[in-house]
C-alpha cells in the first residue's frame, strides 16, 4: 500500500501545483516541503541561506525529510534540490513513490522568471544568467532526478496520468 507520493524537479517545474490538485484527487494531505521548514523553524528560506549558508540548510532539509517520512497518505512536494543531497533519493524511494517532473532548461526558465524572488539559488540572477545556470544545475541534478521510480513529462502530463502512475 502506497502512503506516500514524492514529487521531485527542478525549481520552477510545478511541483507544488501539482501536488495541490493530486491532493486533492485523491484526498491525501499536500506537505510543501519548503513551507514545513520554514514553519518548523520559523524562518523563510531566504533567512535560513543567509544564516546557515547552504549546507546548514541542506542540513534541516535533510533532517525534515526524514520527519516526512513517517507521515501517511501525503503528497510531498520535495524542494528542486532535495533529492541531491545525503541519501535523500534513496530515503524517498524506500518510503513511498517518486515522481520526477521532467522539463526542459527553456521550459523552466519560462517558468522561473517571474518567480525568483523567494528562491535565493536564483533571486540575483539576470535573465542572462537564469537560462544558463539552469542548464548547468538541471545536467548536474538529472543523475538524482532519474533515480525516480516515475518520469512525467511536465508539459503534457495532467493530473490522471499522475493517479494512473501512482495506482501501477
Ligand atoms: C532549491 C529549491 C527550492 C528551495 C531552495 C533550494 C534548489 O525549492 O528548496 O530555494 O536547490 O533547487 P523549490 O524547488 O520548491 O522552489
Amino acid at each position: 500500500m502506497v502512503k506516500r507520493v514524492y514529487l521531485i524537479g527542478f525549481m520552477g517545474s510545478g511541483k507544488s501545483t501539482m501536488g495541490r490538485w493530486l491532493s486533492d484527487e485523491m484526498g491525501w494531505t499536500f506537505v510543501d516541503m519548503d513551507h514545513f521548514i520554514e514553519n518548523k523553524y520559523h524562518k523563510t528560506i531566504t533567512q535560513i541561506f543567509e544564516e546557515k549558508g547552504e549546507d546548514g540548510f541542506r542540513e534541516m532539509e535533510a533532517r525534515c525529510l526524514r520527519e516526512i517520512g513517517d507521515f501517511e497518505k501525503v503528497i510531498v512536494g520535495a524542494g528542486g534540490g532535495t533529492p541531491c543531497y545525503f541519501d535523500n533519493m534513496d530515503v524517498m524511494n524506500a518510503t513511498g513513490v517518486t515522481i520526477y517532473i521532467k522539463l526542459t532548461p527553456e521550459v523552466l526558465n519560462d517558468r522561473l522568471k517571474g518567480a525568483k524572488a523567494q528562491r535565493p539559488l536564483v533571486a540575483n540572477k539576470s535573465k542572462e544568467e537564469l537560462l544558463a545556470f539552469i542548464s548547468e544545475k538541471l545536467k548536474e541534478r538529472e543523475p538524482f532526478y532519474s533515480k525516480a521510480q516515475v518520469i512525467a513529462d511536465g508539459s503534457t502530463w495532467e493530473v490522471t496520468d499522475f493517479v494512473k502512475a501512482i495506482q501501477d
